[in-house]
């Protein structure tokens, strides 16, 4: 297409015009290393007995990485079952064909929703009767059985059937003839907690209350119904919690939620946040630095101007306490972090140029940035931390 020539020579032509032409990084762009995600399926696996399935947790588009990507080497390390959170996530997954059993960890509680969860063969969870009574009026309509996992609240107080009235509940959906019992599982509140292994801690309280629901119901070792408790920290924990299937989403991106344990693990990062230096300008002494003036140099002062804010989810908060890796070397961002940018102080530096890249989140050379560090110093959780980032940020698949 001829779009404009000027009379200064350029042809235009050569450049692109659509968002798919250019370069992911261009400005700030995340890493994606699927080998790190295969590689921490295995090793996690290892800790599991043969029969004990490994479920991926890929909700909030795979902690931020991709969904899909992250399900395709999950699954290459040995992941036989997947979870998102929504609909529209087991859909999509659905639809970049994963053959693998997807659990929806959220509810759907409409007739409607729960027929196209049925239909793209996405498993609910369910939490009480009446989930159940629509389940099975569906896997009627069409003559099939409807799968699905039954979740108990044991102490979270979130969804699951009521702990007291389960027990009873289950003889009534035994009877269903339309629905499958897939699973049966339950969710830890207070697993990463630093008591957990205390036999009077909530985790172990918990884990106590599942067993005695499961000796009630009679669901045995040999019952086709897959029994799951324990998220990564609770998968860490010990064997006790791994029943027939563990949930595992943060630690097979690379980091335990046990910060005591984490060196003794070989969990390999996922994500790497990497960005591009957009200017660099020389302020003298006592120069207010951003929004509010919260940084004054007290020296003359070397300004690389990075091109990543709080609108690519760097969390405001953090302003002025992270730092950023270039060549094996750390510097510090300094004054707040603003929508689109933020400022790092390179004084002393010969080789950051404008156009050079700077790690944010991941390795170079023996520097190593963490979700984890970055959750401690803006008073959240890791977690948090990775599914704050925003599509505006491209994700580059790198092994
Ligand atoms: C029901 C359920 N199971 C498992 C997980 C995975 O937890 P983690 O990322 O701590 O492994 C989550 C995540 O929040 C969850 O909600």
């Amino acid at each position: 297409m001829q779009i404009r020539q000027t009379n200064q020579g350029f042809n235009f032509d050569n450049y692109p015009t659509f968002d798919k032409n250019i370069d992911p990084k261009q400005r700030a762009w995340i890493e994606v290393r699927g080998k790190a995600v295969e590689k921490n399926v295995k090793y996690l696996r290892s800790k599991l007995s043969k029969n004990c399935q490994f479920m991926a947790v890929v909700k909030a588009d795979g902690y931020g990485h991709d969904a899909k990507l992250v399900s395709e080497y999950a699954i290459k390390g040995g992941a036989s079952q997947l979870g998102v959170a929504t609909l529209k996530e087991g859909i999509k997954l659905r639809s970049s064909e994963v053959k693998k059993p997807i659990l929806i960890l959220g509810n759907l509680y409409t007739k409607r929703d729960l027929i196209v969860s049925f239909k793209n063969d996405l498993m609910p969870t369910i939490s009480s009767i009446r989930e159940c009574l629509i389940c099975n009026n569906i896997g009627k309509h069409f003559g099939l059985k409807f799968s699905l996992h039954l979740k108990v609240d044991t102490g979270m107080s979130r969804l699951g059937f009521e702990y007291s009235k389960f027990i009873q509940q289950f003889e009534k959906i035994k009877s269903f003839e339309n629905i499958s019992i897939e699973g049966i599982y339950s969710h830890l509140s207070s697993a990463d907690e630093e008591n957990s292994l205390d036999p009077q801690s909530t985790t172990q309280l918990q884990k106590q209350k599942f067993q005695e629901l499961l000796k009630q119901i009679n669901v045995d070792r040999n019952h086709n119904i897959k029994i799951h408790l324990a998220n990564s920290a609770g998968m860490l924990l010990n064997k006790d919690f791994h029943f027939q299937m563990v949930r595992v989403g943060l630690s097979m991106y690379g980091y335990s939620p046990l910060s005591k344990i984490n060196k003794y693990l070989s969990l390999k990062p996922a994500l790497y946040l990497k960005v591009k230096v957009a200017f660099i300008r020389i302020i003298d002494k006592g120069v207010r630095v951003s929004y509010g003036g919260k940084f004054v140099s007290s020296r003359k002062t070397k300004l690389a101007v990075l091109s990543i804010g709080y609108a690519d989810g760097v969390p405001r908060n953090l302003s002025g306490k992270i730092k950023v890796i270039h060549n094996n070397k750390l510097y510090p961002q300094v004054g707040s972090i603003t929508m689109d940018q933020m400022m790092v102080d390179i004084t002393g530096s010969n080789d950051i140029k404008i156009g050079s890249t700077m790690v944010l989140l991941g390795s170079d050379g023996d520097k190593t940035i963490s979700p984890l560090d970055w959750a401690r110093e803006s008073n959240t959780i890791p977690w948090e931390i990775l599914c704050s980032f925003k599509n505006r940020l491209p994700r580059v698949q790198v092994d």
